[in-house]
């Protein structure tokens, strides 16, 4: 009778483990791949930088050549070398001097204010 008792008990202990297991796996392949998809395109959500000259505003996307960014501007470096080794073609980007043809549009500034104003250029 013992036996019989242990027995029943060992096999509602597994029953009910199994039961646990295949209910977080159908929940797991209950979610709908679209809401995954979009958890996923939501990390790599394009970043915007507001850059300013003259005050002319306009937002470029982070990590796009700067070169194109200011031409759209209005800015017109003069360029010699293109690579990246004369400096002839500074000009300051919010305080630093950058090179436009080789630099890539910096990242959003995490200060509210600079956000809203944008990076200023000064060519
Ligand atoms: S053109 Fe020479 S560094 Fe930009």
């Amino acid at each position: 009778m013992k036996t019989f008792f242990t027995i029943l008990i060992t096999l509602i202990i597994c029953l009910s483990a199994e039961a646990f297991t295949t209910s977080t796996t159908t929940n797991a392949a209950a979610l709908p791949p679209t809401q995954a998809s979009w958890t996923t395109s939501s990390s790599t959500s394009l970043q915007m930088t507001v850059l300013s000259y003259n005050g002319k505003k306009k937002d470029f996307k982070a990590g796009s050549p700067l070169k194109t960014a200011v031409a759209q501007l209005g800015v017109k470096p003069r360029y010699s070398c293109k690579k990246g080794e004369c400096a002839t073609c500074q000009i300051s980007l919010a305080g630093r001097m950058t090179k436009p043809c080789v630099a890539k549009v910096p990242p959003e500034p995490t200060l509210k204010s600079l956000k809203e104003k944008g990076l200023e250029i000064k060519a």
